[in-house]
């Protein structure tokens, strides 16, 4: 863990009134958290950290929150189950808040199905006060898995929401919100990585090289790591030690 001179956070905040471009020169002399450097993972509470942070610090935040439901067993069906990665920690409205604030461009969140709803009508209301794009994403599995086949339609998606502020970054062009990629391998620490190709994708289409890409949530460390992979500066907090040690140690490789 990279750590800098702590600095005060009230004069960060006027220094962030600046333009974006002027913000991220800021950030990469100085540092983004009070007393981290940025290509910093941290171990910690993501609703401790984010509000050490400047307003639109980064450029983007990609994370992929707990879903709160795939270890619950309701229907006798055969459960995964992702353990302590799954447990909602906070207060889904508060997080949204701190993640709106820091971020410059844009947002793309992970959730569960039951998220979703929740986290669309909170960027429309954003959108329809500061303007700003929102969408529903979808991950198709190109190789779902078979568990449960027999009885049902396969579990075969996953979803994202995407939020980007006005005159945010957007790379593609006429793309639609379905992305077909594998889904993601199972690490040591038995979370269920995102596919990298999908992960890199979106940072592709919504960042530049040399952007900040933040991940409040960051388990195994994925998101950082194929941030990295692309030229981009990196930003993670992760709350549980074992998963810590895990992407700390895979960041530090
Ligand atoms: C769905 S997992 C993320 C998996 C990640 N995409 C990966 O590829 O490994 C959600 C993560 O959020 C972490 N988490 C939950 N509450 C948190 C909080 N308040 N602050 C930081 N991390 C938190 C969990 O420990 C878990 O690692």
């Amino acid at each position: 863990m990279k750590k800098t001179n702590d600095y005060n956070l009230e004069e960060l905040n006027t220094i962030f009134d600046n333009t974006v471009a002027e913000t991220t020169d800021y950030i990469k002399k100085n540092g983004l958290v009070n007393g981290f450097e940025l290509n910093s993972l941290i171990m910690g509470d993501c609703m401790e950290i984010m509000p050490l942070m400047a307003p639109k610090s980064v450029a983007m935040t990609l994370t992929d929150i707990p879903y709160n439901e795939v270890s619950r067993s309701s229907n006798g069906l055969r459960n995964l189950d992702k353990g302590k990665a799954d447990i909602l920690t906070f207060e889904l409205k508060d997080f949204l808040e701190e993640v709106y604030r820091v971020t410059s461009s844009t947002i793309v969140i992970f959730c569960g199905q039951t998220q979703v709803s929740e986290i669309i009508s909170f960027f429309n209301d954003k959108k329809k006060k500061d303007g700003g794009t929102v969408r529903q994403l979808i991950w198709e599995k190109t190789n779902p898995s078979p568990m449960n086949g027999q009885h049902s339609y396969l579990s075969g998606i996953e979803n994202a929401v995407y939020f980007k502020k006005p005159k945010g970054t957007f790379n593609a062009f006429c793309k639609n919100t379905v992305f077909r990629h594998q889904h993601g391998k199972k690490n040591p620490v038995n979370i269920t990585e995102k596919n990298h190709q999908l992960l890199k994708e979106l940072i592709n289409d919504n960042t530049n090289a040399g952007d900040i890409v933040f991940d409040p949530c960051a388990g195994s460390g994925s998101t950082l790591y194929c941030a990295r992979e692309l030229d981009r500066y990196y930003l993670g907090v992760e709350l549980n030690p074992e998963y810590f040690e895990y992407a700390d140690n895979r960041m530090a490789a």
